[in-house]
């Protein structure tokens, strides 16, 4: 086991989701102990079992990011079973079917209401709220509940989780795109904030990586990539999903004082390319 994190205590929200679960494998690879926090504790104990059987230390606690009661039980929790964190990494969220129409502009059928599509006029508002609410909420809470902590320690680096949609809205994913560019907004806003305690915060914006639910959009039964998949990779210059240990180098660069120590308020795009094209 490297000595990078020597005993500190990193926190993951969504460490049981593709994502965060390579990040929090990775931070306990370092030395870091990794309280892995999420909605599903059974997908966080796999993660936990995982970082155990490589001699490492975790622990897994049951929490939604987006209810700030839930945040403090959790935070209080972690102090008490390994202590303060000098990282903290947001990762919980993601988006709703629900909160997704299936047209990507107006059309007149959505007024029937009569399912025919789904359109924006055809959505829930308490829906498309509550992906708001996880992603952009999820990620703030944490930030003032654990913070706190960190800034009485005066040390810590908070990395969000932002996306495409933090830098310019995708089809279909409205709400999804409202709470992701709130995402970047706020990782600048805390960053000139928590200056003064020693606090760098940072986001990472993956491009398209794939997870339970992402799979099920970009693939027809037949294995074959989907109309979506298509157009996300017409529009990638490296013509492929990311994986998930491609966020690591990021993550590691980010929370490291020595290689980062002056990085604070970015948001770094990992993204084969998506945003330096407009595909035409
Ligand atoms: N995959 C991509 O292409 C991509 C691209 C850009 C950004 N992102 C962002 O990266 C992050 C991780 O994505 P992922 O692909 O790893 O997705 P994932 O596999 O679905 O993981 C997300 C995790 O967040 C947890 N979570 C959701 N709502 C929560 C809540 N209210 N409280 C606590 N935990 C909650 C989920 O737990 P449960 O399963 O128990 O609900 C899940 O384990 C997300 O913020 C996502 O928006 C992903």
């Amino acid at each position: 086991m490297s000595e990078v994190g020597n005993g500190k205590i990193a926190v993951v929200t969504g460490a049981g989701g593709t994502l965060c679960s390579a990040m929090a494998i990775n931070l306990a690879s370092q030395g870091y102990k990794v309280a892995l926090l999420g909605r599903s504790l059974d997908k966080l104990k796999k993660v936990e079992e995982i970082i155990l059987a490589e001699g490492g230390i975790a622990i897994s606690v049951g929490v939604d990011v987006s209810d700030e009661a839930s945040v403090i039980a959790a935070k209080d929790t972690v102090e008490k079973e390994l202590g303060v964190c000098t990282v903290l990494i947001n990762g919980a969220g993601g988006n709703q079917n629900d909160a997704l129409t299936n047209i990507t502009e107006y059309d007149e059928r959505e007024l029937l209401d009569d399912g025919s599509v789904k359109g924006f006029f055809n959505l829930k508002m308490d829906i498309f709220n509550s992906v708001i609410q996880i992603n952009t909420m999820g990620t703030v809470i944490p930030c003032f509940v654990f913070g706190r902590s960190m800034a009485a320690n005066k040390q810590g680096s908070i990395i969000n989780i932002a996306s495409m949609n933090s830098y310019r809205p995708l089809s279909k994913v409205g709400a999804y795109g409202i709470a992701k560019a709130g995402i970047a907004n706020f990782t600048q806003w805390l960053a000139a904030y928590l200056a003064p305690a020693n606090i760098r915060v940072n986001a990472i914006a993956p491009g398209f990586f794939l997870n339970d639910r992402s799979r099920k959009i970009m693939f027809e039964a037949d294995g074959s990539h989907s109309a979506r998949a298509k157009n996300v990779l017409s529009h990638t210059p490296l013509k492929r999903f990311g994986e998930a240990p491609e966020l690591l180098g990021c993550m590691n660069w980010l929370i490291s004082e020595e290689a980062a120590g002056f990085v604070t308020g970015i948001v770094v795009p990992i993204d084969g390319g998506f945003l330096a094209t407009s595909g035409i």
